[in-house]
Formats: C-alpha cells, sequence, structure tokens
C-alpha cells in the first residue's frame, strides 16, 4: 500500500478554478468560498460563456485574485503557461459537454483550454449537462479518451436539472466537490477507475431501537466514514448500494443508491438483500448489539414514578452473517471502533476481533479522544486476513476510504 505524499493535512495550495458555461456555474462560487476558506489560493479562469451566467467582479471578489478568460491579458506573466504549470489542481465545474470536447482533442484557444494542456498536477473534471448531452456517444468517447490519460472526470449527480427535466447530469453538491479537490490535493492517485463495473454494498451510520414511538437507544455515528467510502468508490467507477441508518445532515453522494434503514433489523434485512449482487461488502455502520426487548407502543410517561428497568436483547452480528453466507471471491470489510486498555492496546483488540468477525480486511479507529465519530477526519489501520497489516495517514474520511478501496481492488484483481 502507498503512503499518503509528504503534504501535511490543511495545508494551502494553489488551485486553478476552471469555470464553464453552464447555468451550475452559480453554485460555484459556494466551491470557491469554502476552497479559499481552507487557506488555498485560487486562481478562478472562468470562459468567455461561462461569464454570461457568473461576472468576473463576483469571482474576483470571492478569490481576491484578477480573473481573466482570454490569451491576451497580463501577457507578459506568460498565464497561459504559467498557470498550469505551477498549479497543485486544476478544477474544473461545471464541466460542460463543449469543455469536455475541446479538452479531449487538446484545443488552446483560451486561457481554460491552454492551462489545461500545461497542467502537469491532479486535472479534475466536475460535469454539469443534460442527460441527453452526457449520455451522447461522443461526450462517453470523450471522456474516456480523457480518463485513459489520467484526467479524473467525475460521476455527475442525478436529479432535477435546468428547467423541467431530471436525470444524470447533475452538478454534485459543493461540499462533495470540495472533498474531492481534498482528496486529490493530499494524494495525486486516489481515484483511478480500477472499480469500474464493480458492484459494493456499503452500510453507514448508526442505528435506532426504539424503546417507544419518541425514545431509542442508539450508537454514536454521523455516517461520514461510510459516505466517503461511498463518494470514493462511485468515483472509481462501482455501482453502489448505500445502505444509511441515521447519520448527521451528510450530502447524497452523485452516482449513489441510497436505502434510508432505522434499526439493526431493518440494515440487516437490506443488507442481505443487496449483498448476493455485490462484490464487495462494507459494514462500515455503527450497529447497536442490543434493542429494548419491550418497546413500548404509547409514549412512557414521566408521571410514572418508578419506571420498569429496561430488559434488552441481542441484535443480529450483521457482518458475522454476511461472512458466513459470503460469495466466491466477494470480499467483506469490517469496521472496528476500539479503545485500548491497560491490557492490551487498540490494534491487539483489533486482530482479535478481526479473527472473531473471519471478514477479509478490517478498519480498526481508535476512538476516545476525539477519534473517529462525528469528526471529518480519521486514522487508523488496515488489517488483511492474509496477514497484510498497514497504518493508515491521518486525514480526511474520503483519503482513508481511497486506502480501503485500494486494498480492495487489489483483493478483487487478485
Ligand atoms: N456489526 C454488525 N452487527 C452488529 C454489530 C456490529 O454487523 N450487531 C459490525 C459493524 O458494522 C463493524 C463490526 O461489526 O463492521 C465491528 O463492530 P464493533 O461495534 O466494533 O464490534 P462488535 O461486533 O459490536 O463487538 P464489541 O462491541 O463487543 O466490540
Amino acid at each position: 500500500m502507498t503512503p499518503a505524499g509528504p503534504v501535511r493535512p490543511g495545508s494551502p495550495r494553489r488551485i486553478v478554478l476552471g469555470v464553464g458555461g453552464g447555468i451550475a456555474a452559480y453554485k460555484v462560487c459556494e466551491v470557491l468560498r469554502r476552497l479559499t476558506a481552507a487557506g488555498h489560493q485560487v486562481r478562478v479562469v472562468p470562459t468567455e460563456a461561462a461569464l454570461s451566467f457568473v461576472g468576473a467582479a463576483t469571482w474576483e471578489a470571492l478569490s481576491g485574485l484578477p480573473v481573466h478568460h482570454g490569451l491576451f491579458a497580463d501577457v507578459p506573466e506568460v498565464p497561459h503557461v504559467r498557470l498550469g504549470q505551477t498549479a497543485d489542481l486544476v478544477l474544473v465545474a461545471p464541466t460542460t459537454a463543449d469543455l469536455l470536447a475541446r479538452a479531449a482533442h487538446g484545443r488552446a484557444d483560451d486561457l481554460l483550454s491552454a492551462t489545461l494542456l500545461t497542467a502537469r498536477c491532479p486535472v479534475l473534471l466536475i460535469p454539469a449537462m443534460h442527460t441527453e448531452m452526457w449520455d451522447h456517444p461522443a461526450t462517453v468517447h470523450n471522456v474516456a479518451v480523457l480518463r485513459s490519460r489520467g484526467t479524473v472526470v467525475a460521476q455527475p449527480a442525478s436529479g432535477r436539472l435546468t428547467g423541467a427535466d431530471s436525470g444524470a447530469g447533475r452538478l454534485p453538491d459543493p461540499a462533495e466537490i470540495v472533498d474531492l479537490a481534498t482528496l486529490l490535493l493530499r494524494r495525486v492517485d486516489a481515484l483511478p477507475r480500477d472499480l469500474t463495473g464493480r458492484r459494493v454494498v456499503i452500510s453507514a451510520g448508526g442505528t435506532h431501537e426504539p424503546l417507544d414511538p419518541v425514545r431509542y437507544l442508539g450508537n454514536r455515528s454521523s455516517g461520514r466514514q461510510g459516505y466517503a467510502l461511498a463518494r470514493v468508490a462511485a468515483q472509481r467507477g462501482a455501482q453502489v448500494t448505500l445502505v444509511a441508518a441515521h447519520t448527521a445532515d451528510l450530502t447524497e453522494p452523485a452516482g449513489v443508491d441510497l436505502v434510508r434503514v432505522d434499526t439493526a433489523r431493518e440494515m440487516r434485512e437490506a443488507m442481505l438483500k443487496a449483498a448476493p449482487q455485490a462484490e464487495v461488502v462494507v459494514m462500515a455502520a455503527a450497529v447497536a448489539d442490543f434493542r429494548p426487548a419491550y418497546p413500548s407502543s404509547d409514549k412512557i410517561k414521566k408521571t410514572v414514578s418508578d419506571p420498569a428497568p429496561v430488559s434488552l436483547v441481542r441484535n443480529p452480528d450483521i457482518l458475522h452473517e454476511l461472512v458466513r453466507c459470503r460469495l466466491e471471491g466477494q470480499v467483506v470489510v469490517g469496521f472496528a471502533a476500539e479503545t485500548g486498555d491497560s491490557e492490551r492496546d487498540v490494534l491487539t483488540y483489533g486482530r482479535v476481533k478481526l479473527a472473531h468477525k473471519g471478514c477479509d480486511l478490517l478498519v480498526v479507529n481508535a476512538v476516545g479522544r476525539g477519534g473517529a465519530f462525528e469528526v471529518d477526519h480519521n486514522t487508523g489501520w488496515l488489517l488483511g486476513l492474509d496477514g497484510v497489516e498497514a497504518e493508515l495517514p491521518e486525514g480526511p474520511k474520503s483519503l482513508l476510504a481511497s486506502y480501503v478501496w485500494d486494498a480492495v481492488a487489489a483483493r478483487l484483481t487478485g
């Protein structure tokens, strides 16, 4: 497994933000705001058409830097060469069908297309267009050409488009775009297309076990790690089903089928239904191990002076069942949130859990002292049933997800 590059988490970088001529350009103001808030220096390079949607003054005010689109501004600075040469990332959003075609053909007739030719850093294109344009053989071909050259062409989201249309081609949420950009800044090779055509099912979030109609027993989990796994898998080409219990208010990852569940038993049903069609199964959810044995159908009143103790019953161990009915060649991944104690450290507990669960890979997170839960960053170890062990570098949850998918992809092909 490749370790992360030398870039420290959160260190400011130089980003060229290309903006194509599509209505989604207005959403990219929020992308710019988030990137500059993270401390990055962002040079906005719109196409001429993009300026019909959002003017140069807006981009200049938000980036704090001058904005040009033609090849004949600032000529002594040679920006058509310098911008691409010196960038750490070129991000283009929205990337229109026309921009994809121009990039695939190596055109250099404006500042953005020239910058794409001179960039030697990761290039991340975020397409947004009508479904017919996205599905057209010309666009499909252009995307394939760009991907074969190592350009990351993201999977667009599905949903409402301009006018009454709905379908694939929607610009992913700004938070998701920034997450992918941040991932590539940390790890240039985080998004290969090595899961193309693979079907994966991932659980996320914490289950709620009802005590009465308004109260429940639950596990702490924001669902962020499961969502990051789903997002990265989809961008690496997988067909993803995400079985989500209760989560923080998270953006639905682009290009992912979302199945909502409430309790452990509902999650078990959804996972066992999806697993036989999947080549990879990941249990990232925090499943409540117990549930109240006798949930009340009416709200338990506070006026009851001495409430009866709550008796609990064991919930099914979903990961155990998934391992038991694993298909030939299927890769099963579990997560373990552990704390160490005076007898054993976190890693030792992780090894014991891996042997007990029998999954192919186990991601071990140290919890407590601010680790793992409800935060954006994560770290840990990746343990393989085959004895392979790797420490995962501290970073965004999508970075950890990228290392998990590396290990899964190696097992799928191997
Ligand atoms: N898990 C599961 N079903 C459960 C409990 C856990 O599928 N009823 C899965 C989790 O999604 C995770 C792995 O098992 O992938 C380990 O979860 P964890 O809570 O760390 O361990 P438990 O099996 O619950 O054991 P313990 O709480 O005793 O450490």
